[in-house]
């Protein structure tokens, strides 16, 4: 937990962390050949898995994160605890912009996102506190940002 996040418990926590890793395994990613993995962490105890799924005209690319929330929302899930996102890369990668604007249309500000090293298992095994999870927020990802409540506002015209 950070000072701007909510506490998970530590099973739900595993649970979410070893679901983005299953969902990496399905990344479709024949042109960057850069595999993301994220898994959402429901309100009633559900994980919902996401990879990166490429096209051959690049744009149409969907990011980890926005497959697993688009799956979920899709489905009529909305309300998240938990986000966690993993890649090949030994550190902590951050979501990509257009991401962060999905994951503030859904998460709470101080929703946790943990974002996991490739590397985890054998970094918690070396007794590293943690596994070098870096974890933060939207909040803190996407600071001063424009959301839902923003088009509730009174308007001039
Ligand atoms: N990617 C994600 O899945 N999530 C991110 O937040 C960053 C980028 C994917 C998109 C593309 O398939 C590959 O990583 C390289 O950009």
């Amino acid at each position: 937990m950070s000072a701007s996040t909510w506490a998970v418990h530590p099973d739900d926590r595993e649970r979410v962390i070893k679901a983005a890793f299953e969902a990496k395994e399905f990344a479709y990613c024949r042109y960057s050949k850069f595999r993301v993995g994220a898994a959402l962490l429901t309100t009633t105890g559900q994980v919902i898995k996401g990879a990166n799924i490429e096209n051959a005209s690049y744009g149409g690319t969907i990011c980890a994160e926005r497959t697993a929330l688009v799956k979920a929302v899709s489905e009529g899930v909305r309300s998240f605890t938990a986000l966690a996102v993993v890649t090949d890369v030994a550190s902590a990668i951050s979501p990509c912009g257009m991401c962060r604007q999905v994951i503030r249309e859904f998460c709470a500000q101080n929703m946790p996102i943990l974002l996991v090293p490739a590397d985890y298992e054998k970094r918690l095994a070396g007794g590293e506190p943690d596994g070098g999870i870096k974890e933060t927020s939207i909040g803190e990802l996407l600071p001063d940002s424009f959301g839902p409540e923003d088009l509730e506002l009174p308007r001039d015209h």
